[in-house]
């Protein structure tokens, strides 16, 4: 039995155990890695864009002792749990004395993160040990077959791989090097001449309902028709993005929306990940015709400009599109294309045109703060996943969700038009 790439959806409890081991091993190895560079109390300044190191590797114990060790109604069924209080089935005992006051994160907002008495690298090592060794008690003790007894084993376990993917962004942000993970980019079998595919009109539902799990934000009832449309089929290249960057149009204001031209005045000079060579290269024909020199993970990384654009906002995605001739594709375009053999993706994330929206009929999971409080109006649906994404998390059916001004994610993006 091989678990390599089998979605953690569709594990069954054996596979579960040899998933769960596998990414606590890679949790464990990145937080050793944290504390090499950081030093054994794992600070950094309070970032917008990051957790407190310390805080996050704690919080993905907790989350499992949350919601599997100390939780006495170890099940779920979206039929009719849905009304359920959870914290009436919840454990006072953890393995870590008042953790509740320190690592959930529904209760202790981001800034304040950075003042709670936090635990040591040895007790953060600890904890991690000793609730791995708890989940796996509790499972082999219940042996979860349904659907529903296994609700939240995966969903804890899909948490700490989306933590995992922002250990990485965090590493990037602090310069510094996760080992093995740039290659992963780097070495990306990438064809830069993206050709489109076409798609006449066609009904789909995007809720797929033959998963053994779904996010809460997932679940749809009924259908959407979408009109023809053509979408490329990979995303767009480091070297068309600069050729967008480094033309004279870039800082047209006609290719950027309203809160794009806002983001474009006031933060692409201080954050953007392109903002350097803009300042050093007037054109593309000024740089090297193969590779641009751009410092990634704190060391000066020459990158193939056949290589997807990487670390883009969502702003500068919008404009690039509207430069083309294009616009982003919708989430649903997305998804219908992805059924497409030819459909390359899972190299970065992609941007789509969709506001992460509540949808209709929606109920919050156990978990409320999964999805709710992020219908704000104030994110964008992102489709696909990362060269930094764990292995057994990549699925098509994911909708992921980040503020259009990030640039610190794996972030890249694809074209698309009605036809
Ligand atoms: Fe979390």
């Amino acid at each position: 039995m091989s678990i390599s790439n089998k979605n953690f959806r569709d594990l069954k409890p054996a596979e579960f155990i040899e998933c769960f081991q596998k990414t606590r091993r890679e949790t464990l190895k990145t937080l050793k890695i944290f504390r090499e560079i950081l030093g054994s109390e794992l600070r950094i300044p309070n970032l917008t864009e990051a957790n407190l190191p310390i805080w996050e590797f704690c919080h993905v114990g907790w989350f499992y002792e949350r919601w599997i060790v100390r939780n006495t109604r170890c099940s779920f069924d979206k039929s009719y749990d849905l009304s359920v209080d959870w914290d009436n089935f919840c454990r006072d005992r953890t393995h870590f004395k008042d953790a509740d006051s320190i690592f959930d994160s529904s209760k202790i907002e981001h800034n304040a993160r950075w003042d709670r008495n936090l635990p040591t690298f040895y007790e953060t090592l600890d904890y991690l040990r000793k609730t791995r060794d708890a989940v796996i008690e509790k499972i082999e003790t219940n042996s979860p077959e349904t659907d529903e007894a296994f609700y939240f084993y995966k969903l804890s376990l899909a948490h700490e791989m989306m933590h995992l993917e922002a250990f990485k962004m965090t590493a990037q942000i602090l310069n510094f090097e996760i080992p093995g993970l740039r290659s992963k980019y780097l070495n990306l079998d990438f064809c830069s001449e993206s050709s489109f595919l076409s798609f006449n009109e066609q009904t789909i539902s995007p809720y797929y309902e033959n998963y053994a799990f779904h996010f809460d934000n997932e679940i749809f009832n009924g259908e959407t028709t979408l009109k023809p449309f053509k979408i490329q089929s990979s995303c767009v290249s480091l070297k068309s993005f600069l050729d967008f960057l480094l033309s004279d149009d870039f800082l047209n204001a006609s290719f950027w929306s309203k809160e794009g031209k806002i983001w474009l005045s006031t933060s692409f000079y201080k954050k953007s990940f392109y903002k350097n060579i803009k300042k050093e290269f007037k054109k593309l024909t000024d740089i090297d015709s193969e590779f641009v020199k751009i410092k990634w993970f704190g060391k000066d990384e020459n990158l193939r400009l056949n290589l997807p654009a990487l670390h883009v906002s969502f702003y500068e995605a919008e404009a690039y599109a509207k430069w083309v001739g294009m616009r982003l594709p919708t989430e649903l375009e997305w998804l219908l294309a992805s059924q497409n053999t030819n459909f390359h993706w899972g190299d970065v994330w992609e941007w789509t045109s969709n506001t992460f929206s509540e949808p209709p009929d929606f109920v919050p999971h156990p978990y409320k703060d999964y999805s709710k409080p992020w219908f704000d109006g104030q994110h964008k649906t992102v489709k696909g996943a990362s060269f930094a994404t764990c292995e057994n998390f990549r699925n098509l059916h994911f909708r992921n969700f980040y503020k259009p001004n990030r640039m610190d994610i794996f972030s890249g993006f694809r074209t698309a038009c009605f036809v």
